[in-house]
């Protein structure tokens, strides 16, 4: 069977069962920075780049966020891992629903950062097969470097400004191919709103309130299809939460964790 070569690095240095963070798209594991450094200190931190995306290759993988939640989990298990909470945001968090629906065991912790659980519309597919086929043709990622204006929220945009060129460096750094995989694997997604509700581990749901692409109804429609999952709206953050309020992202993985491991 195919597996890529995905790109892991440990973000944080600690004991125990790793919290391991799969980035949103159009981005890498970089994004994970900020997040990390505010986690408490003993929690180790392992970060991931998806297949395509960041240093990670594809390998001839199908476009399919199942085939990259298996990439993911047999690179964790060739490393030594056991189990793991796992935590997406985003495109992060379709890969991480994926994970709990078909590697239950490994997952011993959920946290779903500005992701939804449902597939997309007809619509969003269409498109998300446009962008593809104009990376492709153009063999740059032109289509997709709009995209700070729409991730960050407009309290970032008054006064977060430093974080439009680094979020526009990440982009462009991407490789097209990479990120036409990406977009043919999220439309492909299936609503996964019934694997949630039957994990039986802790969920932490986060999201700012100022997220367009993923709103605040995304987020409790998550949280009332979990069994045991915890609801955290962060003010003044739009899509990218982890890089607009770290602190408050840190809060809520960090609780996520402690569960996991007491119970
Ligand atoms: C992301 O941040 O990963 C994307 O907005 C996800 C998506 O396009 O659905």
């Amino acid at each position: 069977m195919t597996r890529p070569h995905l790109a892991t690095t440990v973000l944080r240095d600690g004991a125990g069962p790793p919290l391991v963070l799969l980035h949103g798209f159009p981005l890498d594991l970089r994004m994970w920075r900020p997040v990390a450094e505010a986690l408490p200190a003993g929690i180790r931190v392992i970060g991931v780049d998806l297949p395509g995306q960041g240093h990670s290759d594809l390998d001839h993988l199908p476009p399919s966020l199942d085939a990259a939640a298996d990439a993911v989990h047999a690179t964790l298990r060739a490393q030594g891992e056991g189990n793991a909470v796992v935590v997406g945001l985003s495109m992060g968090g379709y890969v991480a629903l994926a994970l709990a629906e078909r590697h239950g065991d490994f997952v011993h912790g959920l946290g779903l950062v500005d992701t939804k659980a449902t597939a997309d519309t007809p619509e969003a597919r269409d498109n998300r097969r446009k962008i593809a086929r104009d990376v492709e043709d153009t063999q740059t990622v032109d289509a997709v470097r709009g995209m700070p204006a729409k991730l960050l929220g407009p309290t970032s945009e008054l006064e977060r400004r430093a974080l439009y060129p680094a979020v526009d460096h990440w982009i462009r750094s991407q490789s097209p191919t990479g990120v036409a995989w990406a977009q043919r694997a999220m439309a492909a997604r299936p609503d996964r709103t019934a694997a949630l509700a039957d994990f039986d581990g802790p969920v932490a749901v986060v999201v700012g309130a100022e997220d367009d692409i993923t709103p605040v109804d995304d987020a409790r429609h998550m949280v009332e299809a979990a069994r045991h999952g915890v609801l955290t709206v962060v003010p003044n953050a739009g899509h990218l939460t982890a890089l607009e309020e770290p602190a408050a992202v840190a809060k809520a993985l960090a609780d996520l964790h402690h569960r996991a491991a007491h119970g």
